[in-house]
């Protein structure tokens, strides 16, 4: 038998860093994540086609330390062993779209699974949270949360829910294609407010009343003022440093291209960028720019979490 799982990426549509010092934010499951196939094996070990790695669970190579320690401290606790994990990802990686949490949540179900065991939502987020701290230190939890129950979820520290949109809408993704640290990114944030306390605290603030509005909005259609609030987001992440001319350069062309709120996604130093169009015609506008920029796609808002299933080997 083989165990499948698949948990999507996330985009962040309002608060990345400002979640990580108790702000709220705002993040949507992508339509496409990460899938992993676990069946019975001689040896514990994992495969990575993104990344081109494979490794013993007990002996990870650098690029799958951080899946590894979870899925180690997994088989630990409930004294499994025997299992072969291969991982193929259908989002770029390091680009701000939560792979690592994707890839941590489903590798973690089909293992469960391949032993006939299970886990609730509780355990798979605190077992998911070994890799996420492991990758950078000091995560606020949101991929991993999104990446276990998808949709569109507000998240500010325990305070969890899922957001219902008036109706399903596209957002759109474009990648720089540059690789990037979220942990280097999350230390110039707090650099940043460290050196400028009154000017992040004023950020924070508005972000965390933009993020309030916004839920309300959502709920009622005005996409307009969730537009207006990611083009706040941006400029806010910009003056702390965290995007690049690459990533300004994406979300003018976006603007440009009728996309009425642009912004940095995730971390920002590269990754991605994520477009919101107001209007109905917003195929045609990302036709237009995919023609320029072929590495974006539309993914809708809301999509599922992590799901399993299994099929004859
Ligand atoms: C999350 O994708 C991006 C950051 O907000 C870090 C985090 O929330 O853990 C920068």
């Amino acid at each position: 038998m083989r165990f499948h799982a698949r948990a999507p990426g996330k985009v962040i549509l309002l608060g990345e860093h400002f979640v990580v010092h108790g702000n709220p934010a705002l993040s949507a499951a992508l339509d496409r994540g990460v899938e992993a196939v676990a069946e019975e094996s001689n040896e514990d070990i994992v495969i990575s086609r993104a990344l081109g790695a494979e490794c013993p669970i007990a002996r990870p190579t650098p690029s799958l330390t951080p899946l590894c320690l979870s899925l180690r401290q997994l088989l630990g606790d409930r004294s499994w062993n025997g299992v072969k994990v291969i991982l193929e990802t259908a989002i770029p990686v390091s680009a701000g779209l939560g792979s690592s949490a994707a890839s941590a949540v489903a590798a973690l179900v089909a293992v469960a699974a391949r032993f006939g065991g299970h886990l609730n939502g509780d355990e798979l987020y605190e077992y998911a949270m070994v890799s996420e701290r492991a990758v950078h230190g000091n995560p606020s939890g949101v991929d991993v949360y999104v990446a276990i129950n998808g949709g569109l979820v507000y998240f500010k520290g325990k305070k969890r829910r899922q957001v219902v949109p008036y109706k399903r809408f596209p957002i759109m993704v474009s990648c720089t294609g540059i690789e990037r640290n979220t942990g280097e990114l999350i230390a110039r944030v707090a650099e940043f407010r460290r050196k400028a306390p009154d000017l992040f605290r004023t950020w924070a603030t508005s972000s965390e009343r933009l993020v309030e509005d916004c839920v309300k909005a959502l709920e009622e259609g005005r996409m307009d003022v969730v537009a207006e609030s990611m083009n706040f987001h941006q400029q806010a992440l910009k003056a702390m440093g965290v995007s690049t001319p690459e990533l300004d350069a994406l979300v003018r062309e976006a603007r440009g291209a009728g996309f009425a709120g642009a912004k940095l996604t995730g971390a920002g130093g590269g990754g991605c960028i994520i477009g919101l169009h107001t209007g109905a015609d917003y195929q045609a506008a990302l036709d237009a720019f995919r023609a320029k920029r072929p590495n974006s796609f539309l993914s809708y808002v809301p999509s599922e979490g992590v799901s399993s299933w299994s099929t004859q080997s």
